[in-house]
């Protein structure tokens, strides 16, 4: 009898299960993707394993059209003005649950992981100056400090003799590794108020690098599931689930974080002009500076890091670019026209080294999540209906090649283009580039002129000192996706320039 009553239990749920596998399938059967997305989440887990998922959105766009499915409740659209739309500040989507998965602290959100509007308004509109850099002292001073020990460490020990003249010393470096000490030693200075001081060890302080090499590609991918979220995130997991306050790079850096803030918030707090003292201004609990400072470190450092060495990468394999800037740069210096090191200002007004830095970035665009919204009503993208509660994806590699907006050469890194262009289509060619800082948008990136100031700098004193070249053009770097890129052996020989333009 039991047994009888257990088969027929059985049964029932597995036809209860195929049931509604066909209805969730049914639910967006007439928008175009890969098979087995539509029908399973493993089609997105497999991809965003493989570490080339941002690719892939793109093939599946150049094969299906601008709007694709890529899961059972999941599209992806690569159509630079709907991600606008979808995006923009009165638009009626939402972050999906996606977002959830992105707590650093499995118990607590952050601007980052924050699904409620109200709330993420509220700690935007708190953040705002001190990212702004309005009641922050200091700011360029700690970046230029930066620049300052980066090209030290590049001179100490990194620097290889002319090989036109003789071939010693023989050295190479791997740049990816240096320019990821110089974001997080920028980073963690703004955020803590002491840099890690990875570029003065040169040395991956405290594994941070490698812990979040190991763990981000778990992170994202825990994402696309949400009862597995709902699963490491349920109180009754604690026991059991590795929590990041316990491991090694995570664990150290948050408390750092967390002794960074304790002393603004003690008995007799601590009051200064930086970037915390300005969040703890205008409101900010302790417990919600401790979360932020530590968004800032994860969100702010592996990004910049792609951006100067994809941007590096594209000048140093296109001669005519390379020349082209190292003349601009040479002739500023010349004309008394840049200090050492170049401050924000004097950068903003050199055209071209301006068009290379959002070539490098419309290219190469650094933050590459899927970054999902949904609508409560039903929508209609790139002329589909799109259900509601969908979650709608973009494509940062669809978009950022867009030829009606970037021109037929779309794929060829030709800074010209923002030069040439006519001012109509300059200012879509601005707004879909900027679309990697989800520019424009009520998430529009915190840290953009953080990021700017020290992509303004790093190339200018990188280029008017040293001649960079690949050791190898056939294998210029490794690089992996992960929502954000994980980049190594970036191989370069660095010799000092013959005629060194001093300031
Ligand atoms: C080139 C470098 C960078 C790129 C490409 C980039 C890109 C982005 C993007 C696309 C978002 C939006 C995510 C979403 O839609 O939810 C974002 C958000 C954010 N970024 Fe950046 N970022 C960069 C550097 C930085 C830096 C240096 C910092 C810190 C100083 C930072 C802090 C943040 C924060 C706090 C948010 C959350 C904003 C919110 O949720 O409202 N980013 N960034
Ligand atoms: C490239 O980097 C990835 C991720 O860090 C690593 O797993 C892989 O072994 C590396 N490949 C090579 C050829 O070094």
């Amino acid at each position: 009898m039991l047994l009888i009553v257990a088969a027929v239990a059985l049964a029932l749920a597995i036809v209860y299960s195929i049931a509604r596998s066909i209805a969730s399938y049914q639910r967006l059967a007439h928008i175009p993707g890969p098979r087995w997305a539509a029908w399973t989440d493993f089609w997105l887990v497999r991809n965003q394993l493989s570490g080339k998922l941002n690719f892939k959105l793109h093939d599946i766009n150049s094969r299906y059209g601008d709007l694709a499915r890529i899961g059972p409740n999941w599209v992806v659209c690569g159509d630079p003005g709907e991600i606008r739309r979808i995006w923009a500040a009165r638009s009626s989507y939402k972050r999906a649950y996606w977002y959830r998965g992105l707590r650093m602290d499995p118990y607590r959100d952050s601007t980052f992981s924050t699904l409620d509007d109200a709330v993420h308004n509220e700690l935007r509109t708190k953040m705002l100056p001190g990212y702004g850099g309005k009641d922050v002292d200091g700011l360029h001073e700690a970046i230029d400090a930066q620049v300052a020990a980066f090209v030290k460490l590049l001179e100490d020990k990194y620097l290889a003799g002319n090989p036109a003249k003789s071939h010693l010393p023989y050295r190479t470096v791997d740049i990816a590794r240096k320019v990821q000490f110089f974001t997080l030693d920028v980073i963690s200075k703004l955020a803590f108020g002491d840099a890690f001081g990875c570029l003065a060890a040169d040395a991956d302080m405290f594994d941070y690098i490698k812990t979040t090499e190991h763990t981000l590609p778990i992170f994202v991918t825990v994402a696309l599931l949400p009862w597995m979220i709902d699963l490491l995130q349920s109180p009754y997991m604690r026991p059991l689930v590795p929590n990041v306050r316990n491991m090694v790079g995570f664990g150290t850096v948050m408390g750092l974080a967390q002794q960074a803030v304790d002393g603004r918030y003690s008995e007799k707090p601590v009051v200064k002009r930086d970037m915390l003292g300005s969040f703890v201004k205008h409101g900010l609990s302790r417990d919600e500076a401790e979360g932020e400072a530590m968004v800032q470190i994860v969100a702010g450092s592996d990004t910049t890091a792609t951006a100067i060495r994809a941007t590096l990468l594209y000048i140093i394999t296109n001669p005519q670019v390379y020349a082209r800037l190292q003349r601009e740069i040479d002739e500023g210096v010349r004309a008394g026209r840049i200090s050492s090191p170049i401050s924000d200002a004097e950068a903003r007004r050199f055209p071209y080294l301006q068009a290379v830095i959002r070539e490098g970035m419309r290219m190469w665009p650094p933050a590459t999540g899927l970054l999902p919204k949904f609508s409560a009503t039903d929508d209609i993208i790139c002329g589909v209906r799109v259900p509601a509660g969908t979650s709608v994806a973009w494509a940062p590699w669809t978009v950022m090649h867009n030829k009606a907006v970037f021109g037929e050469d779309s794929y060829q890194f030709r800074p010209e283009r923002w030069l040439d262009a006519p001012p109509e289509q300059l200012r879509v060619m601005e707004q879909t580039a900027m679309l990697g800082f989800a520019g424009g948008s009520r998430y529009e990136c915190l840290g953009k002129n953080v990021a700017m100031i020290e992509l303004n700098k790093i190339f200018v004193e990188l280029l008017r000192r040293f001649d960079i070249v690949l050791v190898d053009p056939t294998q210029p770097w490794n690089s992996t996706n992960a929502a954000i890129f994980i980049q190594s052996d970036m191989n370069v020989r660095i010799t000092r320039r013959e005629e060194v333009v001093e300031a």
